[in-house]
């Protein structure tokens, strides 16, 4: 039965990791996988993550298993970062929050709920996306379709089309917005262009679908909650995908959550139920280990801070980064987009859209041992103050 599969192509992303691992110049710098790194391009075990799980070490007194959604401690803390310490949606137990491995658990999670109760709904993209949620989506079953997003002359949001498009999604379909720092292109909208989105969805009848992998990337815990918080306040119905690989910089751990939001209590108990039974069939229940730290940390009010603390860090970093890569094009007064370089510190999180084309990504790679997606998302997380100027110098020698 073997003897004729074919190879599959390798993960665009991590292929482009292991040519990296593969070039001997001391030069090379890997852009493209979206991992947070410090100064010295390590991605480190954050401080308030080794302190929960000495104490998880110390005080766990059995490895059975988990409640097919994960523990109620952990599904709280969830809510509480979602939503806020008083919400009506969890006052009200309109929410209701599942533990699953990382947030592409959650993502298929959810397909495959949306694909058994509400076969025949599609699922809106933005135009580009994350490259993996065609893929997720698809294995569930869903019918998928786009909506525009990046005006790409601009290095922008196309605010005006992606409303245009959104008007004609029918009733019963779902739309997936990211909840903040949009992969790949860095293009958020305003809280106000977020309350627009919400008003139309709820009009229409419409299920947003919030994908939250970068909270506290882009401002802040609370900051980045505004527009999920804005959509939450006018649609009665919404399902919210969340990771904690990036901000508690857990990645292997796996952590993530699911959590549905219906107009009734009873009505969010029914969806529940039924993604327990997606569970079930998927992986039985999830891993234990990854949200009982994010749970822990959340719990204690001084780990909080100090988690806080380390996630400002990152961010400041990453935000650091933004404005000395720009600055370096500034000061030389070349121009990444023919508008000016103000994109590159518009834009919120770890990812940049550069502009720069595939035969520029080519040269970079090629010629000086730099790893870039052929999109040319850039991970400004992988630029440090060692390797700006090389990098920098590259990009200006190639376009
Ligand atoms: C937009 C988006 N959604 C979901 C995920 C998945 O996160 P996880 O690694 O927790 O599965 C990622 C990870 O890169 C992402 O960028």
């Amino acid at each position: 039965m073997f003897d004729s599969v074919p190879m599959a192509p390798p993960d665009a992303i991590l292929g482009l990791t292991e040519a990296y691992k593969a070039d001997p110049n001391p030069k090379k710098i890997n852009l493209g996988v979206g991992v947070f790194q410090d100064e010295s391009g390590r991605t480190p075990v954050l401080q308030s993550v080794k302190e929960a799980e000495r104490r998880l070490i110390e005080e766990e007194s059995s490895k059975s298993y988990m409640p097919i959604d994960g523990s109620p401690a952990y599904a709280g803390a969830v809510q509480r970062m979602l939503f806020g310490v008083d919400s009506a949606v969890v006052a009200e137990r309109r929410a209701a929050t599942s533990d699953t491995p990382g947030g592409t658990g959650a993502l298929r999670v959810a397909g495959d709920y949306l694909h058994a109760n509400h076969p025949g709904a599609a699922l809106w993209l933005s135009d580009p996306t994350w490259a993996n949620h065609r893929g997720v989506f698809t294995a569930a079953g869903l019918t998928i379709k786009t909506y525009p997003y990046l005006d790409a002359g601009a290095n922008a949001l196309n605010f005006d089309a992606m409303l245009a498009a959104l008007r004609e999604v029918p009733a019963g379909d779902v739309v997936l917005l990211h909840g903040c720092c949009h992969n790949p292109t860095g293009v958020d909208p305003s809280t106000g262009q977020w309350e627009q989105v919400a008003a139309l969805l709820a009009r229409r009848g419409v299920l947003p679908l919030v994908d939250f992998a970068y909270q506290g990337f882009s401002v802040g815990i609370e900051e980045d909650a505004a527009g999920l918080r804005a959509v939450a306040a006018v649609c009665p119905e919404l399902l919210i995908c969340s990771s904690f690989s990036k901000n508690f910089g857990l990645y292997r751990e796996r952590v993530g959550a699911l959590t549905v939001v219906g107009s009734t209590a009873d009505a969010t108990a029914a969806v529940q139920s039924q993604v327990k039974t997606v569970i079930r069939r998927n992986y039985s229940n999830p891993p234990a280990h990854g949200a009982a730290v994010v749970a822990t940390i959340l719990e204690d009010p001084a780990l909080t801070a100090r988690w806080r603390d380390e996630l400002a860090a990152m961010r400041d970093r990453i935000n650091g980064m933004r404005r000395a890569f720009r600055q370096w094009f500034d000061d030389r007064g070349v121009r990444l987009n023919p508008r000016g370089n103000a994109f590159i510190t518009d834009q919120k999180g770890m990812f940049t859209m550069s502009g720069l084309t595939k035969d520029h990504v080519a040269r970079l790679r090629d010629e000086f041992s730099i790893y870039i997606v052929g999109s040319g998302r850039i991970n400004v997380a992988g630029i440090t103050p060692g390797n700006l100027d090389y990098l920098c110098e590259s990009i200006a020698a190639v376009i």
